[in-house]
């Protein structure tokens, strides 16, 4: 889908040739001298149209307006969450026509992330899954127009904000696409498969390690999970550099476990389908990557994807087995079924190594978490308050919400065991937060940061399916961290000065470009 932003009034909109017009009506509509203006007013006088987000008065072959469909679309306050819902009703009712292309039009003052919203509900709007469908059914919208009423003051904001939205939906259909895959259409093969896929053309290297790699490594964990399956596990390992390369990365962890039956602590029958997305955390880190090779920010990103399914098989890892991670702690499994952070911790060990300025793992980790915030907010576990508020501002920035969790110490009571340094469950309370408690053991003083996603990267019910997130919220985070650093200063010796200074700058940018293993 391709989207663009004009500065477009309402008698240009009227004129134009867009297959359908969708007038964005805020509660503080002021009227112009077009015929598109007059005919808002007369509806919104005579009762038959409302302002409020959500709200529509459709049309057809409406006199002196070209395109053919036209919607007045009430967007209340005009905010983000307003717009978002209001352009989603508008395309969700265009969607039975045959309009390829509509422009999306505000008959008032329009900010960054109102245009942001526009561009995520048509995107999200007019997704189609068709990877195992025999007739696809065509995703017919081929083009947005965004159009505000002119370049005003801000207009390097609404460009940004527009460029960050368009970049995130592309990364987000990625991410959607993935998760929706079912399990024998999304094996790690796949998935390595995938990311070598992205990575071709495009600004960032992928390097993919398989199970002879991984034991060298010593991924006792990881390798315990995937034991119990015919797939062959795969670790992949992407690298974006947009910036000076001695600049530190932030390394990106996603959960890859492309099916999720819990292994001989097996789940229940009910529903574990859905478990074919307990591999989103891997989506959004390959989406992530899809977007940063479209905006190019000035940031360097590292993408690990430890990834492999969860079975129940002679071979399988048992309850009460011991095993030894790559940091050489060793785990009690006293429940197969937590397995994802068995994949994480030996990620989260190898991610030390490119010295990370900041470490964030996203994973469908826990029920409990579903339980706790639902899928409104992700849950967000942090050793470090600065990262923890960065990302919660970009996930309002982006309408991508995560909610901070607790880590206090008491929390890891239950882990401990007679027989490792570690179990990989503690009780039934709090289990989102014991779960990261246990994670938190890998990372010692990394800035580091835990997205359990359990509850927001999938819905249920009619519109059942993957949502993508949260893609958004860590471009934006990506994106914000790329400004942070100056232009003007030569990247190599900013980080401090001085000769020594700058042969330890030269040190650590050689232990990073050198070989992960
Ligand atoms: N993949 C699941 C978590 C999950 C549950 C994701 C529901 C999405 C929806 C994870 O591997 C798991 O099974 N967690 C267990 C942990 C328990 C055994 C401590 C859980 O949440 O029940
Ligand atoms: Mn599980
Ligand atoms: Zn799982």
């Amino acid at each position: 889908m391709n989207f663009e932003l004009k500065t477009l009034r309402l008698n240009e909109a009227a004129a134009g040739k867009s297959g359908a017009l969708v007038v964005l009506v805020a509660d503080d509509f002021k009227a112009g001298e077009d015929a598109i203006s007059a005919l808002v007013r007369r509806a919104i006088d005579g009762g038959d149209f409302k302002t409020e987000a959500g709200r529509m008065l459709q049309a057809y072959g409406a006199v002196r307006v070209m395109p053919p469909r036209l919607i007045l679309a009430g967007i209340g306050d005009g905010s983000a969450a307003s717009v978002r819902k209001a352009v989603a009703a508008a395309v969700a009712a265009l969607k039975g026509g045959s309009a390829k292309d509509i422009a999306l039009c505000f008959s008032g003052p329009a900010t960054g992330p109102a245009v942001a919203a526009a561009v995520h509900a048509a995107a999200d709007a007019s997704y189609v899954y068709t990877a195992t469908k025999s007739k696809p059914e065509p995703s017919k919208l081929a083009r947005v127009l965004v159009g505000v009423p002119d370049a005003d003051a801000d207009a390097d904001e609404l460009r940004e904000a527009f460029a960050t939205a368009v970049a995130a939906v592309r990364g987000i259909q990625v991410a959607r696409e993935w998760a929706n895959r079912p399990a024998n259409h999304a094996t790690p093969m796949h998935l390595a498969e995938a990311a070598r896929e992205l990575a071709k053309g495009a600004r960032f290297a992928c390097e993919i390690l398989g199970p002879k790699e991984v034991s060298k490594l010593g991924m006792g964990a990881f390798m315990a999970v995937a034991r119990g399956s015919e797939q062959e596990l795969r670790f992949i390992v992407l690298r974006y550099t947009g910036t000076a390369k001695s600049t530190a990365p932030v390394v990106l962890v996603g959960k890859g476990i492309t099916f999720d039956t819990g292994g001989i602590s097996i789940k229940p029958a009910a529903e574990m389908d859905e478990m074919k997305y307990d591999m989103s955390g891997a989506a959004s880190v390959l989406g992530v990557f899809r977007s940063l090779a479209e905006l190019k920010p000035a940031v360097n990103v590292v993408g690990l994807i430890p990834a492999c399914e969860n079975m129940p098989d002679g071979r399988a890892i048992k309850p009460g087995d011991v095993v030894t991670s790559m940091s050489g702690q060793t785990i009690e499994i006293l429940n197969t079924d937590a397995e994802g952070r068995l994949v994480l911790c030996d990620a989260l060990t190898y991610a030390k190594r490119f010295e990370p300025s900041a470490l964030i793992d996203i994973a469908t980790l826990t029920g409990a978490c579903v339980i706790a915030l639902g899928g409104v907010r992700s849950g967000l576990f942090a050793n470090n308050d600065d990262l923890s508020q960065a990302l919660v501002r970009a996930g309002n920035k982006a309408q991508d919400l995560c909610w901070p969790m607790p880590l206090d110490e008491e929390y890891a009571e239950g882990l401990k065991t007679n027989f490792a340094d570690v179990a990989n469950v503690a009780g039934r309370a709090a289990g989102s937060v014991t779960a990261a408690k246990f994670l938190q053991r890998f990372v010692e003083k990394t800035p580091w940061a835990h997205l359990d996603i359990a509850g927001t990267a999938w819905k249920g019910g009619a519109a059942k399916g993957a949502t993508g997130r949260p893609v958004a919220l860590l471009l934006q985070y990506l994106v914000d961290q790329g400004k942070q650093v100056l232009p003007a200063t030569p990247l190599k010796a900013s980080r401090k000065s001085g000769a020594g200074a700058k042969a330890s700058a030269k040190v650590q940018q050689a232990s990073r470009r050198g070989k992960p293993h």
